[in-house]
């Protein structure tokens, strides 16, 4: 399998729009899952969620937001792919520009606001699944759902991908969902979980198959909400969490074009603040929990730090827009040797 992508490339893309690029690469990944292998290469496989990886690099969620790319994502290499978020019904987004490059730090702000053609589309698009490696389904809320019903379209999720998915993230996370975020607090998140649990019992009963959940968290959380949060997943017994997401702190780009437009920080920079928070997870959790550590991965060695820091598997999504799928395959080719 070849994963070489033409450095000429890169410098094309980002003439494009953001967005544009976005849609030229998923274009380009379509059309290579139709031609080429989705089988992920096996290398350092491992276990999580009671699942087996082929390896442990992995596709982060909102890149295939509708799940159309699952095969040419499959063709980079990636042990696990995230599609998603995914919402009960299809919504635009927010109004355009959203996404934006921030190439000195090699990072993007984005406030796409869940973006998606709805459950019933990507159910449709994953009976196309040809790729063998392991696939997550991220769900969320609609944006005009009250934050105090948020449980209804969870579960409205969770029912409607359970059968196609091998695990199901519960994104909590996004900061472009106007008070997503507050069900990451206490009460809403034990109203939450428990209601999660339930659903997830009941479709293990009807189906006969248990579909891990893991929950995906903001690295914006104090370290008391932090400590609380790791207690709650674990009462719930939640099979995994996902750190992080996108961070609202902006002080390390605010002097760049682009620095301090509204929505999440992604790449380069959240890789402390996010790898910081899953050395505490782990510490608070120790083997109780699997942790999927995401945030600001734009090099190779940075996937074995974060293993090293205790995560069980890893996730990219703004190294591979910087980057390209060398750094997959750089990342692979590292951990053959360490
Ligand atoms: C343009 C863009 C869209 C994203 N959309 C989602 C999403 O729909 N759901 C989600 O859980 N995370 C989403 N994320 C967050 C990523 O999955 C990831 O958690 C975050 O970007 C940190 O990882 P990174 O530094 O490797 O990009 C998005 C990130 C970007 C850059």
């Amino acid at each position: 399998m070849s994963l070489s992508y033409p450095q000429w490339i890169r410098p094309l893309l980002f003439r494009l729009s953001p967005e544009a690029a976005h849609h030229a690469v998923l274009s380009s990944l379509q059309l290579a899952g139709a031609v080429r292998s989705p089988t992920p290469p096996t290398i350092a496989p491992t276990k999580c969620m009671g699942l087996s990886f082929p390896n442990p690099v992995g596709l982060a969620a909102g890149l295939d937001k509708n799940g159309e790319c699952i095969n040419g994502l499959g063709t980079l290499g990636f042990g696990s792919v995230e599609i998603g978020t995914v919402t009960p019904r299809p919504q635009p987004g927010n109004p355009k520009p959203r996404l934006f490059r921030l190439p000195a730090q090699q990072a993007l702000i984005n406030r796409m606001g869940f973006n998606n053609k709805g459950v019933d589309y990507l159910c449709e698009q994953v009976k196309e699944r040809r790729y063998g490696g392991v696939l997550g389904i991220n769900i969320g809320k609609n944006f005009d759902t009250p934050v105090e019903n948020a449980l209804d379209d969870y579960l409205i999720g969770l029912e409607k991908v359970y059968s196609l998915a091998d695990y199901i993230t519960v994104n909590i996370s996004s900061p472009n969902t106007p008070n997503l975020r507050d069900l990451q607090e206490t009460d809403a998140l034990k109203q939450l979980l428990e209601g999660l649990k339930e659903k997830q019992q009941a479709l293990t009963q009807e189906k006969q198959r248990y579909v891990p959940l893991a929950l995906k968290i903001a690295p914006d959380l104090s370290h008391t909400a932090l400590e609380q949060l790791i207690d709650n997943l674990l009462e719930f017994e939640i099979d995994a969490v996902i750190a992080t997401n996108t961070t609202l702190d902006k002080t390390a780009v605010a002097h760049l074009p682009h620095g301090q437009e509204q929505g999440g920080l992604s790449g380069a920079p959240v890789y402390e603040k996010s790898t910081e928070m899953l050395r505490h997870i782990r510490a608070r959790a120790g083997d109780k929990l699997d942790i999927i550590g995401v945030g600001g991965i734009t090099k190779a060695e940075q996937v074995r730090e974060k293993l090293n820091a205790g995560a069980d598997l890893v996730q990219i999504y703004t190294g591979l827009v910087y980057q390209g799928p060398e750094l997959i395959k750089q990342s692979l080719a590292q951990l053959k040797t360490s």
